[in-house]
Order: C-alpha cells, then sequence, then structure tokens
C-alpha cells in the first residue's frame, strides 16, 4: 500500500521552497521505488483564509492519516493583526501538540563548502556538527495560564507559565541519550536551574536517566552560558538537549554557524517516530514571491523525512549527497553566497539538486 505524505506549503516563501522541496521528494520516489502518495493541506494563513482557522479539523484529519508531513512556513505581515488565538503560529503550535510531536531535531551541520559564509571565522565553524533536541510540545509555549489580564489599579499584565512534567522530560531525555549514542556520546542539557524551578526538576531527570546510559556522558550548562559558548567554541557540543523556548532560541544561533538559517533542517516525531518535517526558519516575508529563498532547508527536511519516517537512508543519502554536490559547484542562494560564487534563485538552486540526483 502506498505512503500517503502531507505537503502543507503554508505561508510567505514557504510555497516557493516547497514546490522545489516536492520535485526532489518526487525523484526519490521514482528512483527508489518507495510508493508515495502526496497530497496537499492548508495550514498557517493559508488555512485561516480558506477556513477561518489557522489549523482546521481537515488539516489534522489529513496529518492524522499521513505517514508524515513536509511543511513549509507559517505566518506574515496578512495575519499580524488576527486574534492571538486564530494567528498563523497557533495553527503550527496545535498541530504539534495534537500530533504530540514532542521531539524536535535540529541538527546544525555545517557543509565545508560554505565555511566562508559563516558570519564566524572558518576555523571556529569548520567541522561543526551539532544535534539540537528541542521539548517541542510543553514548556512555556503550552503552560496554562496564559493570557493577558487587567490588574485591579487598570493596568495589564500578559503572562505565561512555564513548566514541564518528570514524564515530559523523561521522553525527550531518552531521545537525546538515544540520538547521542549514535553520534559522538555527548550530551549537554540546557537550562535555567539557577533561577527557574521548572528547570530544576529538568535537570534532576536528567540526572536520573543518565545511569541508564553508561556510554554517554552528561553535562549540563545554563542557558545564558550556552548562548555564548555557541558562538565561542561551538564544537564542544554534540548533543544539545533543551526546553521548547531555550531550544528555538538556540537553533537559530546554531544555524547561523552553518552560513544561513536557510539551511538547518528539521524533524518533529511523535514516540512512534511518526514525524512532520520542515526548516527551522520562518515565513521570510521580506523576501517571498521573489525567487530569493533558498530551499536547501526544505530539501534537507525531506532527507530527515527519509531517515526517520520512511525507514529510507540510502534514499536521504542521495539526497545529503546531491546538495553537496551542487554546493561543490559554486551555486548559491544569496543568503549563502561568498565571493567568487554564482549567486542563483529558488528554483533554479532545486533545479540544480534534482539534476545532481
Ligand atoms: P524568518 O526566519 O522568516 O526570517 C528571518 C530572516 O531570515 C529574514 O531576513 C529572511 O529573509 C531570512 N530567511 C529565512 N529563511 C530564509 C531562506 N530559506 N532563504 C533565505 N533567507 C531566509 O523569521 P521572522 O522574520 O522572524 O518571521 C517571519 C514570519 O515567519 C513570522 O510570521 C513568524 O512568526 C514566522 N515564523 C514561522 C516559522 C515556522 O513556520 N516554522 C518559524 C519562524 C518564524
Ligand atoms: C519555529 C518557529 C515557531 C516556534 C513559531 C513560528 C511558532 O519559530 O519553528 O522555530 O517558535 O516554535
Ligand atoms: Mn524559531
Amino acid at each position: 500500500m502506498s505512503k500517503k505524505i502531507l505537503i502543507l506549503s503554508g505561508d510567505g516563501i514557504g510555497p516557493e521552497i516547497v514546490s522545489e522541496a516536492v520535485n526532489v521528494l518526487q525523484a526519490v520516489d521514482c528512483s527508489f521505488g518507495l510508493d508515495l502518495e502526496l497530497e496537499d493541506g492548508l495550514l498557517g494563513g493559508a488555512a485561516l483564509d480558506v477556513h477561518g482557522e489557522p489549523c482546521p479539523q481537515i488539516t489534522l484529519d489529513q496529518a492524522r492519516s499521513a505517514e508524515a508531513i513536509l511543511l513549509g512556513a507559517v505566518g506574515g505581515p496578512k495575519w499580524d493583526a488576527a486574534e492571538r488565538q486564530l494567528r498563523p503560529e497557533r495553527g503550527l503550535l496545535k498541530i504539534r501538540s495534537e500530533l504530540q510531536l514532542f521531539g524536535n531535531l535540529r541538527p546544525a551541520l555545517l557543509y565545508p563548502q560554505l565555511a566562508d559564509a559563516s558570519s564566524l571565522k572558518p576555523e571556529v565553524v569548520a567541522g561543526l556538527d551539532i544535534l539540537i533536541v528541542r521539548e517541542l510540545t510543553g514548556g512555556i509555549y503550552f503552560g496554562e495560564p496564559r493570557g493577558i489580564r487587567t490588574l485591579d489599579n487598570g493596568e495589564r499584565e500578559g503572562f505565561n507559565t512555564y513548566r514541564y512534567s518528570e514524564s515530559e522530560v523523561r521522553r525527550i531525555g531518552h531521545l537525546a541519550f538515544d540520538a547521542a549514542r549514535k553520534r559522538n556520546g555527548r550530551v549537554c542539557s540546557v537550562d535555567k536551574a539557577n533561577v527557574l524551578e521548572a528547570t530544576v526538576l529538568w535537570r534532576e531527570v536528567m540526572d536520573e536517566l543518565a545511569p541508564q546510559y553508561p556510554d554517554v556522558e552528561l553535562s549540563h550548562m545554563y542557558v545564558d552560558n550556552a548562548a555564548m559558548q555557541l558562538v565561542m567554541r561551538p564544537k564542544q557540543f554534540d548533543v544539545i538537549v533543551t526546553g521548547n523556548m531555550f531550544g528555538d532560541i538556540l537553533s537559530d544561533a546554531a544555524a547561523m554557524l552553518t552560513g544561513s538559517i536557510g539551511m538547518l533542517p528539521s524533524a518533529s516525531l511523535d514516540k512512534d517516530g511518526r514525524g512532520m518535517y520542515e526548516p527551522c526558519h520562518g515565513s521570510a516575508p521580506d523576501i517571498a514571491g521573489q525567487d530569493k529563498a533558498n530551499p536547501l532547508a526544505t530539501i534537507l527536511s525531506v532527507a530527515m523525512m527519509l531517515r526517520y519516517t520512511l525507514a529510507a537512508p540510502q534514499a536521504a543519502e542521495a539526497i545529503e549527497t546531491a546538495v553537496s554536490r551542487v554546493l561543490d559547484s559554486g551555486l548559491r542562494t544569496a543568503d549563502i553566497a561568498s565571493e567568487g560564487m554564482r549567486v542563483v534563485g529558488t528554483r533554479e538552486m532545486g533545479a540544480a539538486v534534482l539534476a545532481a540526483l
């Protein structure tokens, strides 16, 4: 039976980059005989415009019956004034939560060809290979109570709740330790245990898990220091495991080490390894519709889908090798351009990857 893949292009540059990634997915489907069936759906502003909500039931139904989901990005100025509950970003949070996609893998891998594109010195980033494991369905993003209320003195107050249960920490911890086993055997858990109780518990639970992984070395770091260490000596890290908000922030920083946010793919997995795959960047309204966006993060997200959900590691490798070859050839989108390179648009970059396959 064929495997259904749900395609959610989303907003802004979403449709442009997803279209290139879909071409790549269809090409490996053919050459590796994967028997995939692609179906389109709506999420974010695109869904709000049609259905009046950013993550309608129909999208959730499609998502639940799919093996994997490919997402572009959501959000943009058109919907910034929408009611809080209806913002495109809420749609993304809802689908992550409804499908219990708690394990967000964000690999920051420097392609050697891009050492010049990084904002850091080439020797600081050469060989960089970090995996950020971000908890995605808990923490301050989802904690209740939350809202904006008016106080007795008439002034308004915004509030959110940072909370993590033991079992939530445990399951993301296991994911990180397991990942480290297949890599260089080191997990750095990032928290703010000097201030926030929710992360005091986080640290305790990570320590409790460690004896089950005697072959993995666990260390702890405060998030402010981690931000500093990431730009000072990034290669000290193997796996970083952290909560929802810290992971969001640190992964954007890590992305720049690899040359551009346009290079960073991600997988968001549930307990059974089903998942949603998307670039870490947003809908980039400033360049939407201009054929300027880098499609490689989305194309590399397809490779992650093949590896993690579709059990087709050779197809994944074929895509990663094709991307590397294209970079060898000197082709660059504007965000990763450096001297002497040929700058191309989204479509030409996508076509080049397809040709290299
Ligand atoms: P952004 O990631 O969209 O853009 C930040 C900067 O990076 C911009 O200058 C943009 O042009 C550039 N950039 C991003 N992706 C790129 C690519 N593939 N190629 C070249 N350049 C790229 O972040 P933002 O501007 O803070 O947010 C814009 C909108 O996207 C907001 O509505 C935000 O909520 C949303 N957002 C969505 C997601 C998601 O869907 N997963 C993630 C982050 C932000
Ligand atoms: C991301 C984004 C989202 C997040 C937003 C758009 C809800 O920044 O996927 O990194 O904060 O998780
Ligand atoms: Mn983000």
